[in-house]
């Protein structure tokens, strides 16, 4: 097969790295990629905006599947429009994407199909908000409707944090037309878990949860970020539980979008708070987290590429399951001085050559070739140190020995990633 990768993050080169390896994959392109897709992938210069030039370059490439990484591209339709020309897509329909791109439509969603969620409220009136947070119960949530990076949500532990949160997105319109509606949610306590299941118009398969790390600093401590590393399997999230996840929120919501007609051919993400009620939805994405799918796709021994076909075809049902390593993956993710504010790009990377082995691999996320053949960085989140091992010990040590040899000007990074899990064993 000849297989297209669309995106340039850790994510994408975590794919690559993956399909790569099958024996079924006789070609992979990756646009806009990286500096490390383009050490797998043939690099294509590619507007993912401009669909008819993807199409077009499906054509020219023979390509047999396209697989849509990013959010960005799905909410605007891609998807659709590849499929219409008849090329066979992993990534859902612009209709289901509004899970993740709209958090009202996800919420009524859930709503319609008995899916457990928090309550919520939805405003487009700035007073009716105020006078809401001014007498609900606190903590309390506050969203952007749309998309925002990850950067959209506020959990507000006082009155004044709330009122802070709306006026920033009513009144100095922070996150511009993402937040002209604005959602109110419930807090759910509890540990948060994720759960990617593969879907499709008659097929749900789970894949093993993972838990990130969206604080930038260690014990949880400061600004939210995409995610500063991820691991699995989750001890908080054993067989039964994750059991009841399928039939309380995957199978609901697969049945949901077929019912109302919405295609979905790809992953969704749920993003799940185990609360002592049992497992709530927190968000929906439909596309693999970053960095989760790096430790996931570390982790899974089976080859992923029949997995995606079948997906994109809607065979989901009579494919073989997927089947993961025994032991534990993570991903610590290295990033640029500033992240999540801003940050510098274009400082050199060194080290790369040093890092070897099969259960060591640094998937780039913000990183280019620079004219000597360096590589440089060019994003906040730059590099992803993903291993795996017997436990999360040993692939938590393996991790940290291999960012000893790696070096840019500014480089941070969690030295707790996976410390929960490493607690209960
Ligand atoms: P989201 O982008 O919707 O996943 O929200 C970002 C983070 O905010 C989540 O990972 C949770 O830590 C937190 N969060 C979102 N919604 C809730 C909620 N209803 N209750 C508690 N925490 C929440
Ligand atoms: N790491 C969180 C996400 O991909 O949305």
């Amino acid at each position: 097969m000849r297989v297209l990768v669309l995106g340039g993050g850790g994510r994408e080169h975590a794919l690559c790295w993956k399909i790569a390896q099958s024996p079924d994959c006789e070609a992979l392109f990756c646009a806009p990629g990286n500096a490390g897709t383009a050490q797998l992938a043939t690099p294509l210069t590619l507007d993912l905006l401009d669909h008819a030039a993807v199409a077009a370059a499906c054509g020219t490439h023979g390509i047999d599947l396209v697989v849509i990484g990013p959010e960005a591209p799905l909410v605007d339709g891609l998807a659709d429009s590849l499929r219409r020309r008849g090329v066979a897509v992993f990534g859902p329909s612009a209709a289901a994407a509004r899970l993740e791109g709209s958090k009202a439509f996800a919420n009524a969603f859930m709503a319609r199909h008995g899916v457990p969620t928090a309550r919520s409220w939805d405003f487009t009136d700035g007073a009716a908000l105020r006078a809401h947070l001014q007498t609900c119960p606190i903590p309390v949530v506050i969203k952007a409707d749309g998309l925002a990076a990850g950067k959209g949500v506020v959990v507000a532990t006082d009155r004044a944090m709330a009122l802070e949160a709306a006026r920033a997105m009513t009144e100095e319109r922070r996150f511009g037309a993402a937040a002209d509606v604005v959602v109110v949610e419930e807090f759910l306590p509890g540990e948060e878990a994720s759960v990617f299941a593969l879907v499709d118009d008659d097929g749900v398969v789970l894949l093993q949860p993972l838990q990130d790390h969206k604080r930038r600093f260690d014990g949880d401590e400061g600004p939210n970020t995409g995610g500063m590393g991820a691991y699995t399997p989750v001890p908080a999230l054993d067989a039964a539980l994750l059991a009841r996840v399928r039939e309380t929120i995957i199978e609901p919501m697969a049945r949901g979008l077929a019912q109302e007609g919405m295609c979905y051919r790809g992953v969704l993400y749920a993003g799940l708070m185990l609360t002592p009620d049992g497992p709530k939805v927190v968000e929906f994405n439909v596309r693999f987290g970053d960095p989760e799918c790096q430790p996931l796709l570390m982790a899974l021994q089976s080859d992923l590429l029949p997995l995606l076909t079948a997906t994109a075809r809607s065979e989901l049902a009579s494919a073989a399951a997927p089947v993961f390593v025994p032991g534990a993956a993570l991903c610590v993710v290295l990033v640029a001085e500033g992240y999540p504010g801003s940050y510098p790009r274009g400082r050199e990377i060194r080290g790369l050559d040093t890092v070897q082995g099969d259960d060591v691999v640094v998937f780039h996320a913000g990183t280019r070739s620079g004219p000597d053949g360096q590589v440089l960085t060019s994003g906040g989140r730059v590099l992803g140190v993903t291993a795996r091992g017997d436990d999360v010990a040993a692939a938590q040590a393996r991790a940290y020995v291999a960012i000893d040899t790696l070096h840019f000007d500014g480089m941070g990074f969690r030295r707790d990633i996976a410390s929960r899990a490493l607690a209960r064993e």
